[in-house]
C-alpha cells in the first residue's frame, strides 16, 4: 500500500538569489553590502545555479525527483522600466527547456523577494504603480514562455516580505513600522491578483499564490499574549486565507510550513523561544510536524487545490533531516488520507544555498555544494530517502 497518489509531484525547490550567482542589480544586492543592514555576508557567487542548471536538473532527475520549483530573477529580465532583456529571456527559456526536458514539471516564480534596484528605489511596494509594474513584467514572461510554466507562482510569501521587510527590519528595505507592515501585505496580496489576470490574458499557466503559513500559538494563557496571538493570525494567515475570493484568486495554493512559534508581546520580536526541551533547527526554529497537517486543513478551507511549495529544516547533521522529512511527509499523508487534496511535495530546497540575512551558514539541502572548490554538488543521504519516497509513493525512508 502507498502513502500518496500515483500522480503526486515530488520535488525541490530554490529561489533566483539563492542560487544563481551575481545578482548584482537588485534591492538584496545593495542590502547585503550595506554594512549597516542584518545581512551577514553577500551572496556573491551564489551556487552558480546561473551557469550549472543542466547539471543540477539531471541530478534531481536520477534523485526521482517529477517537478521542480525555481524563480525567474525580474532585474535580469528588467533591468530599467519597461526595459526587457531579450538575454535573460532566452536564459530562462534554455532553462525551462531543461527542466522539461528532464522530465521536472516547473513552478516558476515570478517575485521571490528580490526586486530590481529600479523598483525598490521608486518605493517598491508602496508605489502606487507597483501592482500594475509588476503585471507588466508578469505578462511579458506570460507572453515569451508561457508554454514552459505549466505552473506560475505569482509571489512568495507576501506576509514574510511584510513582516521581515516592514516591521523586523531584517531584510530590505530593512524597515520597522506597523503601519507600513499592513499596508505592504496588502499591496502584495494585491498584486498576486493583478499579476493573476495578467498572466491568464498570455498563457494558459495555472496560477497560485504561496503563503508561509506556520502554525501560531499564544506564549502564555494570558490576555495580551491572546491579543497578540490574534493580530499575527490575522496578518500572517487569516487575512490571506480568507481573501483568496473570485475570480482572480488563481488555480491552486502554495503552502509553505516549517515551524510553530509562539506569540509573545514581552519578546521584542513579539515571538517568544519555543519551550524548554522542543527540538530547534540551526535557524533556532521549531520543529513541529503535525503543525503542517493542521495548516494544510487550514489552506483546504479555501477550496483551493494545495501543493506543499516548501518544507525543509537547515541542520548539519543529515539524519536530522531524514527524520524531519519523515515526520512532515507522514503529515502530509495523514492530511490526504483525511480528505486535504494536496497534490505535491516541494521540498525547500534542493542544493544549501544563500539564506538571506543569515548568508550561507544555514545549511537546507537535499545535496551539498563544495563553494570553495569548483562548486560540486554532493547529494547528502537525505536526498537519497527522499528519493526512495518520491519512487515509491510509500513512506519507508
Ligand atoms: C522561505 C523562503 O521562501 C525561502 O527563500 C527561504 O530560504 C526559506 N523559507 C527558509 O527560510
Amino acid at each position: 500500500m502507498t502513502d500518496f497518489p500515483d500522480d503526486f509531484l515530488w520535488g525541490s525547490a530554490t529561489a533566483a538569489h539563492q542560487v544563481e550567482g551575481g545578482n548584482t542589480n537588485n534591492d538584496w544586492w545593495d542590502f547585503e553590502h550595506d554594512p549597516t543592514s542584518a545581512a551577514v555576508e553577500s551572496s556573491g557567487d551564489g551556487i552558480d545555479h546561473f551557469h550549472r542548471y543542466s547539471e543540477d536538473f539531471a541530478l534531481l532527475s536520477s534523485l526521482a525527483h517529477n517537478a521542480h520549483r525555481l524563480s525567474l530573477e525580474w532585474s535580469r529580465i528588467e533591468p530599467a522600466p519597461g526595459e526587457f532583456s531579450q538575454a535573460a529571456i532566452a536564459h530562462y527559456r534554455r532553462v525551462l527547456t531543461a527542466l522539461r526536458d528532464e522530465g521536472l514539471t516547473a513552478f516558476v516564480t515570478l517575485h521571490h523577494f528580490t526586486l530590481p534596484r529600479w523598483f525598490a528605489a521608486r518605493g517598491g511596494w508602496l508605489a502606487p504603480d507597483a501592482a500594475a509594474t509588476f503585471a507588466r513584467y508578469s505578462a511579458r514572461v506570460a507572453a515569451e514562455l508561457g508554454e514552459l510554466m505549466p505552473y506560475v507562482c505569482t509571489v512568495n510569501e507576501p506576509q514574510m516580505v511584510a513582516l521581515h521587510g516592514y516591521l523586523e527590519g531584517y531584510h530590505p528595505p530593512g524597515i520597522a513600522n506597523p503601519v507600513l507592515w499592513k499596508r505592504v501585505g496588502g499591496a502584495l496580496f494585491g498584486a498576486h491578483f493583478e499579476c493573476v489576470r495578467a498572466v491568464r490574458k498570455e498563457a494558459d499557466s495555472l496560477t497560485g499564490l504561496a503563503l508561509q503559513l506556520p502554525l501560531l500559538a499564544p506564549a502564555r494563557d494570558d490576555e495580551a499574549c491572546h491579543t497578540l496571538h490574534e493580530l499575527m493570525q490575522h496578518e500572517i494567515v487569516d487575512r490571506y486565507l480568507d481573501g483568496l475570493t473570485g475570480p482572480d484568486r488563481g488555480d491552486w495554493l502554495g503552502v509553505q510550513y516549517y515551524r510553530k512559534q509562539w506569540v509573545d508581546p514581552s519578546s521584542p520580536t513579539w515571538f517568544g523561544l519555543p519551550p524548554e526541551g522542543t527540538p530547534t533547527t540551526q535557524m533556532g526554529w521549531a520543529v513541529y510536524p503535525d503543525g503542517l497537517r493542521q495548516m494544510l486543513h487550514r489552506a483546504a478551507r479555501t477550496g483551493l487545490p494545495l501543493y506543499v511549495t516548501e518544507n525543509g529544516i537547515a541542520t548539519t547533521d543529515d539524519s536530522e533531516r531524514v527524520a524531519y522529512l519523515h515526520s512532515h511527509l507522514a503529515a502530509v499523508a495523514q492530511a490526504l488520507a483525511e480528505g486535504v487534496d494536496v497534490r505535491g511535495y516541494l521540498h525547500w530546497s534542493a542544493f544549501d544555498n544563500f539564506e538571506w540575512s543569515e548568508g550561507y551558514r544555514p545549511t537546507f539541502g537535499l545535496v551539498a555544494v563544495d563553494r570553495n572548490n569548483d562548486f560540486t554538488r554532493h547529494p547528502k543521504p537525505s536526498a537519497h530517502a527522499f528519493a526512495r519516497v518520491a519512487s515509491t509513493g510509500g513512506l519507508d525512508l
